[in-house]
C-alpha cells in the first residue's frame, strides 16, 4: 500500500487526491452494487434447485415436490426485487458521490486557477481550461455516478457466477473460464497489436481534423461567401470526411477479427460445455447429480457472456476518465505565481523598468525568441508616458508586466521603487488599473460592468465615470439606461462602445497607475478628444501609461518610449524625436500621410504621366 502512495497515482486515484474527496460513499455504493450482482444470482440458484428435483424425483419415479418448486419460484423473484432495490440504492449513493465530488472539483478548479497569473488565462490556454471545466467535469459525473457501480455489478456478477460454477464442478467450470480468459487474451492482443494502435491514433486524429475542418467551415463561412471560396471550402471539408471514412474503415478491418472471435468464443459456450459434459458423464450414465450440474452448466453457462461483453465496453469509459484527469492535473500542475514572504508596500508610484527581458514560451526559452530584451525605462508619477512601436514590437508585453500578469524573466519591473515581485498580489491589484487591448464586458447590466471596476462605488460615482468615459450619451439611449443587460438577450454594444465601457470601470477604479492599452483605438474623433480631456484631469498625480498607434493622442506626452522589436530605440518628446532620424519619425511621417490618404479610382498623379509616357511610346 505504502508502495503505490509513493508512485505518482494515475486516473481515478488521482481524481479523488485532486479533489480531496473521501471515498467512504463510493465504498457503500460499491458494495451495495456487488450486494445487488449477488441478489440477481439467487434465481440462477433457484433454477438449479428446480432442476435438481425435476430430475432427482424423476429418475426415481416421483412426484417433485410442489410446494419446493413455487417456494423457489418465490424466493427468485424476492432475489431479484431485492437485487433491483439494492441497485437503486448504490446508484443514489453514487450520484450523491459524484455530485460532491464535482462540487469540490469545480470549487477546486475555481479557486486554482483565480490564483493562477492573468497571464497564463489570456493565453490560449484559456480554451483548453474551458474544455476541461465542462467537457472532463462532466465526464467526471457519468464515470463516478454510473460506471463505478457498473464495474463493480458486473465484475461481482463474473466472480460469484464462477464460484457458483467452481463449487458445482470443477472440469465444467474451467470450460467456461476458458472460453473467457481466451477471448480476452484475443481482444487483449487485438487492441493491443502495433497495427491497431496505429491505426486507432490515426483515427483519433483524422476525427479531430474533420471537427476542426467542420468548426473552420461554419464559422467562416462568411469570408468563404465573400471571396467566392464555397466549392474550395467545402472541398476541403469533404476531404477530411472521405480520409476520416477510410481511417474509420480500417480501424473496423483491424478489429473485426478480433472481436468476431471474441464474440464466437464468448457465444459457443454451450458448444463447449456439451461435449465436455458428455465426456463426463460417458463413465457415470446413472449419476443423476452429473447430470444435473451439466444441465446447470447448459442453461446458465451462456450468462456468463453478457457480463463479459458489459465489462469490455466499460474498460472504454476508464480509458476516458484517464484521459480526462490528465488534463484536469495539467491545470492544478499549472503553479500560481509566487507570492513574497515579507511584502512591501511602495510609498511613490511611479513605474520603472530595469533592464527587463521577457520570454513567453518559458517551456523552450532556449531557442523562443524573447518579446522583451533589455528593456530600461521610467515612468514618472504625475506624467503620462506612451509606449509606441510597430505592431508586435512588445507594447501589450511591457505594460502587462506591471501588474505582473507575468513574471519577468531577467531584469525587474519596479513601483515606486519596490520589485512587483516583492508586493502581495491583492495589493498590487489595487495599484494598478488596466484597460486592455481586447475588451471584455460581463453578461450583465452596464452599470455592473463598470461597478465591478470598484466595489462599494455609489451610483453617483459609476455614472460620473461613465461620463468622464463619454458612455452616457449612448447609455442613456438605451430605454433601460444603465440596467440594460450587456450580451445575449440584451444590447450589443460596438467596438467603441465596449471600449468606452472598460475604460468607464478603470476611471472608478481610479488607481494611482493607469495603464491604457489602446483603450480609444475604436472612439471617433469627438469621444477620443473628450476621453483625452477626461483622462488628463483623472490623470493628475497619477502615473499614467498609454499604448496607442494614433501618434497624434500620444503627441502631448511628457515621455514617449519606442519599443522596436522588444528593445527600446528612442525616448523622449514628441518634438525631440521628430525631428531626428529613426523609428518615431518614420511612423509619424507614416501616420500624417496616411491621414491625407484619399480612396480613389482615379491614377494618382504620377502615375498619370507614366500612363502618358507609355502611351506615347
Ligand atoms: N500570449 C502570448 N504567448 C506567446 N507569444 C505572445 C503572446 N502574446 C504576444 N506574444 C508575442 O510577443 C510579441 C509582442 O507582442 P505584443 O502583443 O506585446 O505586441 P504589441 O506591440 O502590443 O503589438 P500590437 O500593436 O499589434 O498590439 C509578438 O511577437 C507576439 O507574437
Ligand atoms: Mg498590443
Amino acid at each position: 500500500m505504502k508502495k503505490e502512495n509513493r508512485k505518482e497515482k494515475r486516473g481515478f486515484a488521482r481524481l479523488l487526491a485532486l479533489t480531496g474527496c473521501r471515498r467512504s460513499l463510493l465504498v457503500v455504493a460499491s458494495v451495495l452494487s456487488a450486494l445487488s450482482a449477488l441478489g440477481m444470482l439467487v434465481p440462477y440458484g433457484a433454477v438449479y434447485v428446480v432442476l435438481r428435483e425435476l430430475l432427482t424425483t424423476g429418475s426415481a419415479g416421483r412426484q417433485p415436490d410442489a410446494g419446493l418448486m413455487v417456494h423457489c419460484g418465490w424466493l427468485a423473484l424476492v432475489g431479484l426485487a431485492a437485487a433491483l432495490l439494492l441497485l437503486y440504492a448504490s446508484l443514489m449513493c453514487s450520484h450523491v458521490a459524484a455530485f460532491r465530488l464535482l462540487y469540490g472539483l469545480r470549487l477546486r478548479l475555481a479557486d486554482h486557477i483565480g490564483r493562477l497569473s492573468p497571464g497564463f488565462l489570456t493565453s490560449t490556454s484559456v480554451g483548453a481550461v474551458k474544455k476541461t471545466m465542462e467537457h472532463n467535469v462532466e465526464k467526471v459525473e457519468t464515470f463516478v455516478a454510473h460506471t463505478i457501480p457498473d464495474v463493480v455489478n458486473v465484475l461481482s456478477t463474473v466472480v460469484f457466477m464462477f464460484v457458483i460454477f467452481f463449487s458445482l464442478s470443477l472440469p465444467l467450470a474451467l470450460v467456461c473460464l476458458l472460453a473467457v480468459v481466451v477471448a480476452f487474451a484475443l481482444q487483449y492482443a487485438n487492441f493491443m497489436g502495433r497495427r491497431a494502435r496505429s491505426f486507432t491514433k490515426a483515427y483519433f486524429d483524422a476525427q479531430e481534423r474533420m471537427s476542426a475542418s467542420a468548426v473552420e467551415y461554419v464559422r467562416g463561412i462568411q469570408v468563404v461567401k465573400m471571396f467566392g471560396r464555397s466549392m474550395f471550402s467545402l472541398r476541403r471539408f469533404h476531404r477530411e470526411i472521405l480520409d476520416y471514412k477510410t481511417w474509420a474503415l480500417r480501424v473496423c478491418d483491424a478489429y473485426e477479427g478480433g472481436m468476431v472471435a471474441f464474440s464466437v468464443l464468448l457465444g459457443s459456450v454451450v458448444t463447449l460445455l456439451v461435449p465436455v459434459g458428455l465426456l463426463l458423464l460417458q463413465g457415470r450414465p446413472h449419476d443423476v447429480a452429473l447430470a444435473v450440474v451439466w444441465l446447470f452448466f447448459i442453461v446458465m453457462g451462456p450468462g456468463v457472456a453478457a457480463p463479459v461483453y458489459k465489462l469490455m465496453f466499460l474498460g472504454g469509459g476508464t480509458r476516458e476518465i484517464d484521459e480526462g484527469v490528465e488534463r484536469l492535473a495539467r491545470i492544478f500542475a499549472e503553479q500560481p505565481l509566487p507570492e513574497p514572504a515579507t511584502p512591501q508596500l511602495p510609498q511613490t508610484y511611479d513605474v520603472e523598468f530595469r533592464n527587463v527581458t521577457f520570454v513567453y514560451d518559458r517551456s523552450c526559452r532556449a531557442n523562443a525568441a524573447p518579446a522583451l530584451s533589455h528593456v530600461s525605462f521610467r515612468a514618472p508619477q504625475g506624467q503620462v508616458t506612451a509606449l509606441v512601436g510597430p505592431s508586435g514590437s512588445g507594447k501589450s508585453t511591457a505594460a502587462s508586466l506591471i501588474p505582473r500578469f507575468w513574471d519577468v524573466t531577467g531584469g525587474a519591473v519596479l513601483i515606486g521603487g519596490v520589485d512587483v515581485r516583492s508586493i502581495a498580489t491583492g495589493q498590487l491589484m489595487q495599484l494598478v488599473g488596466f484597460v486592455f487591448q481586447e475588451t471584455f464586458l460581463f453578461y450583465d447590466t452596464l452599470y455592473a460592468n463598470i461597478a465591478v471596476g470598484r466595489p462599494g462605488a455609489t451610483r453617483a460615482e459609476v455614472e460620473q465615470a461613465a461620463r468622464a468615459a463619454c458612455c452616457n450619451e449612448f447609455i442613456e439611449r438605451l430605454p433601460q439606461g444603465y440596467d440594460t443587460l450587456v450580451g445575449r438577450g440584451g444590447v450589443y454594444l460596438s467596438g467603441g462602445e465596449a471600449q468606452r465601457v472598460c475604460v468607464a470601470r478603470a476611471f472608478l477604479k481610479n488607481a494611482p497607475i493607469l495603464v491604457l492599452d489602446e483603450a480609444t483605438a475604436f472612439a471617433d474623433a469627438d469621444n477620443e478628444h473628450r476621453m483625452q480631456q477626461a483622462l488628463s484631469h483623472l490623470a493628475r498625480g497619477k502615473t499614467v501609461i498609454v499604448i496607442a498607434h494614433r501618434l497624434a493622442s500620444i503627441a502631448g506626452a511628457a515621455q514617449i518610449v519606442v519599443l522596436d522589436g522588444g528593445r527600446v530605440v528612442q525616448t523622449g518628446r514628441h518634438t525631440m524625436l521628430v525631428a531626428e532620424p529613426g523609428v518615431y519619425r518614420r511612423m509619424w511621417q507614416a501616420y500624417t500621410e496616411a491621414g491625407r490618404w484619399t480612396l480613389s479610382t482615379q491614377p494618382a498623379a504620377h502615375e498619370r504621366t507614366s500612363h502618358i509616357k507609355e502611351e506615347k511610346q
